[in-house]
């Protein structure tokens, strides 16, 4: 116990830790180690900041997907899914209505869909930009060659957000097919990284044969790439993948890993996800206390959200929903922080 505090102290003075602390770290964590972890996870958040909590904008703009992991819901060989697109028209008047609901950043997310060719998906950005030249525009499509991220990024683009899911290759392995690899994906963030975007990367907690020498090797990369922006949430299974019988990650490792997250990146713009939010009522506050500082409440058109399901339960009404801005407000401010109106760009 005091030697993992003691850990704790080391990340929380800016030092590195290897593989093993990370994962004597992990394995041996407990609640009394987890309260000290968030009260400084929390310091750190206050210093850099403050109370504020930033919101974007989630627009989930197409489930086709060409890929077939096999954790994920709107995988291609999912024949239940109910598969759907939105024109440029129809992401447009989602962005209209988030920024008048006080949205500035705009995520684009989806499913990696052909039909949205480079010049379309330029076309999209570019309109965007357009009409709202005060907000980011932050994309989440999945893997593309440099050329594609190139012209994004010329066609107004500013952030990236794109999952390692898990470093380790023999892990990665085993949660997709043949024809996706750790390396490529990890390159693209490279990719990213190198063209000018704010990346964000991140992994799910708790997804099947992952063990505390995977995370560590997670915080490990992470450290390396040194991102701008982290998403990281629980496994969920979906009943129509092949994980549909593994057991969903925890509440209790999702928030420690938010801690460890912002100790070892103190400026991260760390979301408190709709998984969070799904495995338990109170996931998204739990969230901000370990540390998060951003909720992406859900902007897509309200009869296409139920499409979008990534895992069984996926919430996509109360405080995810973007129209209820008024109610994540109060959620917020009853555990003391204010959701603020402002593109929150990350500090580093
Ligand atoms: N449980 C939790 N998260 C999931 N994702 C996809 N499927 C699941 C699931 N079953 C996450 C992945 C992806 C992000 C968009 O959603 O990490 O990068």
């Amino acid at each position: 116990m005091t030697n993992l505090t003691l850990l704790i102290d080391k990340l929380n003075t800016n030092q590195t830790l290897t593989k093993e602390e990370w994962t004597a770290l992990i394995s041996g964590r407990s609640e009394s180690l987890a309260e000290y972890l968030f009260s400084l996870a929390r310091e750190k958040r206050h210093h850099y900041y403050g109370h504020d909590v930033y919101i974007r904008g989630l627009i989930e703009f197409t489930n086709y997907c060409k890929n077939d992991c096999l954790y994920c819901g709107i995988r291609k060989s999912n024949r239940n899914a109910n598969r759907y697109r939105l024109s440029k028209e129809e992401i447009l008047s989602c962005c209209h209505a988030g920024y008048n609901l006080g949205f500035r950043t705009f995520v684009l997310q989806g499913g990696e869909d052909g039909y949205y060719t480079n010049e379309r998906t330029c076309g999209i950005i570019q309109s965007i930009r357009k009409d709202f030249p005060d907000c980011a525009i932050t994309l989440s499509i999945g893997e593309k060659n440099w050329e594609s991220y190139q012209k994004f990024y010329e066609a107004g683009a500013n952030r990236y957000l794109l999952r390692h899911e898990t470093y380790n290759h023999l892990h990665y392995a085993k949660l997709h097919p043949p024809s996706l690899t750790a390396q490529t994906r990890q390159q693209c963030l490279w990719d990213l990284k190198n063209i000018g975007y704010q990346v964000g990367t991140g992994f799910m907690v708790g997804s099947p044969y992952q063990t505390a020498e995977h995370l560590a090797e997670d915080m490990l990369f992470i450290k390396e790439l040194n991102p701008q922006m982290i998403g990281i949430g629980p496994f969920i299974p979906h009943h129509d993948t092949p994980f549909a019988k593994e057991t969903s990650g925890t509440l209790e490792l999702t928030l420690f890993m938010l801690g460890l997250l912002r100790l070892m990146l103190p400026k991260i713009l760390l979301p408190a996800t709709t998984a969070l939010g799904t495995i338990h009522p109170q996931g998204r506050e739990l969230g901000i206390l370990a540390g998060a500082n951003v909720v992406m409440p859900n902007l897509s058109p309200t009869d296409v959200r139920k499409n979008y399901m990534l895992y069984d339960n996926k919430l996509s009404t109360g405080i995810e929903a973007a129209e209820c801005r008024t109610e994540l407000e109060e959620r917020m401010k009853s555990i003391g922080y204010q959701v603020v109106t402002a593109r929150g760009d990350s500090l580093n």
